[in-house]
């Protein structure tokens, strides 16, 4: 963990759930659990358009805050089925998952990735730039991938602006597979990442970025992940859905 940094979990509620009313029930959920719970940096991102019920469920609280799954780089315009960050600003968003491994399959490059960090940042919110390769191969070739995927995503972002930047590691094999990294893989892609952030800006500005894990955390697994695995949180998928199972992985981050 990073010294004065909390620990961040944030739950990624992908095309989930089914309705407004679901959305704002879960939203509302968190907001109760969550208000009890301090030290920990807690971000739901729920599908654009339930934004504003999430918010109004969350009301002034504050338990957690707000994220989006996506957003464009630009201000406003011809972009159609895309969504703004003042769009987003306007709900209180202040965290945007970037590059998410289900958005790459569609397209999204990294150069499309690195603009959207540079906006994200300009805009005054967080990054969080997911990373990850397809598959472990016995060369090691999946650590060049990596390290391009973040060096590709940090161009011209500035090292004064490295707090604004959390680099999530999630390995495709391990998204909603229920087969989890080890905590090994997972400490040891953690000081790689952190290695290649070093190698570009020092090692006082690379400890302003967060490394979370994602991909099958679990109310289970993520006690021994967040502990062994040395990370600064997690990015949770299927399990950000299930209040019960989402406040056991945010305890589990408050103590190491
Ligand atoms: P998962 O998804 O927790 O369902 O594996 C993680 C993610 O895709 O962010």
């Amino acid at each position: 963990m990073k010294t004065g940094i909390p620990p961040l979990i944030v739950g990624n509620w992908k095309m989930n759930p089914q309705s407004v009313s679901l959305s704002a029930k879960l939203g509302a959920e968190f907001k109760k659990r969550l208000s009890a719970i301090s030290g920990v940096d807690v971000v739901v991102a729920p599908p654009s358009i339930y934004l504003e019920s999430v918010h109004r469920a969350r009301n002034s609280s504050k338990s957690y805050a707000l994220g989006a799954q996506n957003a464009h780089f630009a201000q406003l315009g011809a972009h159609t089925g895309e969504v703004s960050l003042p769009m987003l600003k306007d709900f209180d968003v202040s965290y945007i998952i970037i590059g998410h491994s289900e958005r790459r399959a569609l397209g999204e490059t990294d150069v499309l990735v690195n603009e959207k960090l540079l906006a994200v940042i300009k805009a005054g919110c967080t990054g969080i730039v997911c990373v990850g390769e397809l598959k472990r191969d016995h060369g090691g070739h999946y650590l060049s991938h990596i390290e391009a995927q973040v060096r590709k995503a940090l161009v011209k972002v500035s090292r004064t602006k490295l707090s604004q930047v959390v680099v999530a590691y999630e390995p495709l094999w391990a998204i909603g597979t229920g087969k989890n990294a080890t905590p090994a893989d997972i400490y040891e892609m953690k000081l790689f990442i952190e290695k290649v952030i070093s190698d570009i800006y020092g090692r006082n500005y690379a400890q302003k970025v967060r490394v979370i894990y994602g991909g099958s955390v679990s109310g289970k697994n993520a006690q021994e992940l967040f502990v062994d695995g040395m990370v600064d949180g997690f990015l949770v998928g299927g399990a950000s859905l299930h209040p019960e199972e989402f406040i056991q992985i945010v305890k589990s981050v408050r103590e190491r």
